[in-house]
């Protein structure tokens, strides 16, 4: 008896995630890369044939993107937090791997923003469903991203890639952090410089990342900072005009980002202290909770 619960067990922790190609109706592309893509699908299980995003790879991939899936699908099925993107179910042992995830209506938050300065021009079409985007909704956008970076830091996970290009807009304005690491393409980003045989986000990253590759929960509050700036300045580049190659020496020398004209002077201070050199001069994500929380129910 033992050895039978023993391997139901084990069969269970694997059927738990279990998912049929069948049970999926797809639907449109929503991210592509040169190794993987992103798919809207709908699950026909569900009564109302809720939409998913299916993460898959495409012809061509080698093991290594496989590895990257498969580790994907690893430490999500750990990972419960509503800024967090869920898994809903895989499909990993077929000649097409794949993951389902929660579908976020709105995409990544870097377009969304991009988008919503359109707004006044009426270039968007009212269908996608874009609103002005309010100094409340920036602040919301940072507080929701720090939360769910403290659960992130709760479980031992640091995130590496922390930008807005990472973050998902779902229903009702949930910022939700994922990771695309495979299926953005990161050879036509120029967000991504070549360094060595990695290509890496030379302006989201901390000195001691670019230096000696080292990423901490530390170097993730200082891409958060970062993230902020993108935020307020509704999905702008960072360090317009420097060049990658010659940030590490300017962020060495003090180097640091102006503030930009629509932010005060306390969110600043704030940005600031993300961009401490010292790693350990830099707040907690419960520290920073508390300071988007405040400045939130603020009257603005
Ligand atoms: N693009 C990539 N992943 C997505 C998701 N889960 N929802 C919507 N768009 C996406």
């Amino acid at each position: 008896v033992p050895i039978t619960m023993n391997s139901e067990f084990k069969f269970d922790a694997d059927s738990k995630w279990k998912f049929h190609k069948e049970w999926l109706e797809f639907d449109e592309v929503l991210g592509e890369g040169e190794f993987g893509k992103v798919v809207k699908a709908f699950d026909i299980q569900t009564e109302k044939k809720k939409a998913v995003a299916v993460k898959m790879l495409k012809t061509g991939a080698n093991s290594s993107e496989l590895i990257a899936l498969l580790s994907e699908f690893q430490l999500l099925q750990d990972v419960s937090h509503p800024n967090v993107i869920k898994l809903i179910g895989a499909s990993t042992d077929g000649d097409c791997p794949f993951l389902v995830l929660e579908y976020a209506k709105y995409g990544s938050l870097r377009s969304y923003l991009r988008l919503s300065r359109k707004l006044d021009t009426c270039e968007v079409d009212p269908e996608v469903g874009v609103e002005a985007v309010t100094v409340k909704d920036i602040l919301s956008f940072a507080w929701q991203i720090c939360k769910g970076m403290g659960y992130l830091t709760e479980i031992k996970l640091v995130h590496r890639d922390l930008a807005a290009r990472n973050i998902l807009l779902a229903e009702g304005k949930i910022c939700k952090i994922s990771d695309f690491g495979l299926t953005r393409d990161i050879y036509e980003d120029s967000a991504y410089l070549k360094r060595s045989r990695e290509r890496v986000p030379v302006k989201w990253m901390a000195p001691e990342s670019l230096a000696d590759h080292v990423y901490t929960t530390k170097s993730d509050v200082w891409s958060f900072g970062i993230l902020c700036w993108e935020l307020i300045t509704l999905g702008a580049s960072p360090y317009p005009g420097i060049p990658p190659q010659n940030l590490y020496h300017l962020l060495k020398n003090g180097y640091r980002m102006e503030r930009p004209e629509n932010c005060s002077e306390t969110v600043f201070s704030i940005l600031r202290k993300c961009w401490a050199d010292d790693p350990n001069g830099r707040p907690s994500f419960k520290y920073l909770t508390i300071q988007f929380e405040s400045l939130m129910t603020f009257d603005l």
